[in-house]
């Protein structure tokens, strides 16, 4: 199903997701099969990569028309873009960078954020009827946990929305340094375990734990999951993490990253190719292949 192509020629627009790991990355299989449906002219690749400048210098002609960035290389990415719009820059990570055809200059953005808070948004809606015009995280307190690449763009995201944040990470110094730019409180991984969550509070993992194979791993013991209206995971392998399954059991509403993936995955495709995201497709593709 990966690379099922009737002809790759001259015209062939090249992308390719950036990370190291990348193997378990599911980008290439949903664009590549986006691509196909729509009949638009690209492939898109896994690029192992250890280090984002020597492949970024490597690769210099305009060949490549658009990277996705993954762990570890959202940060790194940023430096070797030509130019950056200023959300990713304040954010201090890239979830994309896109050729321009005109000069070859390569430019960043993230759109990490707007994935997992329209998905965040959406279940919330669902969930207390909200009218459309005002976010229902609005005033809500919304605990981050992690405060690299994706906690950052999450975080701004959240602050955007008119949220209250509160930052824990394992590095303390990361989540007192995201806090401050967020009008924010930064806790430890110990404090969030005695945290006390006020009611409708939002709780959103974005480290790796109880990302396959330390699946067992999670954050917070089920008692206390309880205490969060919405629990978010920006892991999706597996789709259900200990910790989503946990606070489901405990009855909070969940969100899968999954769901994170494939809203940035049609912000992101529409600005590769300029057309819209077949989005069934690419719900189906993904829901055959997890
Ligand atoms: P991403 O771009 O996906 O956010 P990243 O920038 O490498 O990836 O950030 C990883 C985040 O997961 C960090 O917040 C990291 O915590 P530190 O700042 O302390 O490194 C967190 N993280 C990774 N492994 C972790 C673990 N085993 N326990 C707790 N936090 C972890």
């Amino acid at each position: 199903e990966l690379y099922n192509f009737r002809q790759i020629g001259a015209d062939t627009k090249v992308y390719g997701v950036i990370g190291n790991p990348v193997g378990h990355s599911k980008s290439p299989l949903l664009y590549n099969a986006a691509f196909k449906h729509v009949g638009f002219n690209g492939i898109y690749l896994p690029l192992l990569v250890d280090s984002v400048a020597n492949f970024i210098s490597t690769y210099s002609s305009p060949d490549f028309a658009g990277y996705s960035y993954t762990i570890p290389h959202k940060e790194d990415g940023l430096k070797c873009c030509n130019e950056v719009d200023p959300i990713a820059k304040e954010i201090g990570a890239i979830s994309c960078m896109i050729r321009r055809p005109v000069d070859g200059k390569l430019k960043g953005y993230n759109v990490d954020y707007l994935g997992a808070i329209k998905a965040i948004e959406e279940a919330l809606g669902a969930s207390n009827g909200a009218p459309a015009s005002v976010s229902p995280l609005a005033g809500k307190l919304f605990v981050v946990v992690g405060a690299g690449g994706a906690g950052k763009a999450i975080a701004y995201g959240a602050y955007e929305k008119g949220a209250r944040v509160v930052v824990a990470n394992r590095t303390f110094g990361k989540a007192k340094e995201l806090a401050s730019k967020v009008g924010g409180q930064a806790i430890t991984l110990a404090e969030l375990k005695d945290f006390h969550p006020e009611e409708g509070t939002i709780l959103a993992n974005t480290t790796s734990v109880g990302m396959k194979p330390r699946i067992e791993d999670t954050l917070l013991p089920k008692e206390a999951l309880k205490h969060y209206a919405l629990v978010f995971d920006a892991v999706y392998t597996p789709k259900s993490t200990t910790l989503l399954r946990e606070a489901q059991e405990a009855g909070s509403t969940i969100v899968y990253g999954t769901e994170m993936f494939i809203n940035q995955a049609f912000v992101q495709f529409e600005r590769f190719t300029g057309l819209p995201a077949p989005k069934q497709l690419i719900r189906d593709v993904l829901a055959r292949n997890t």
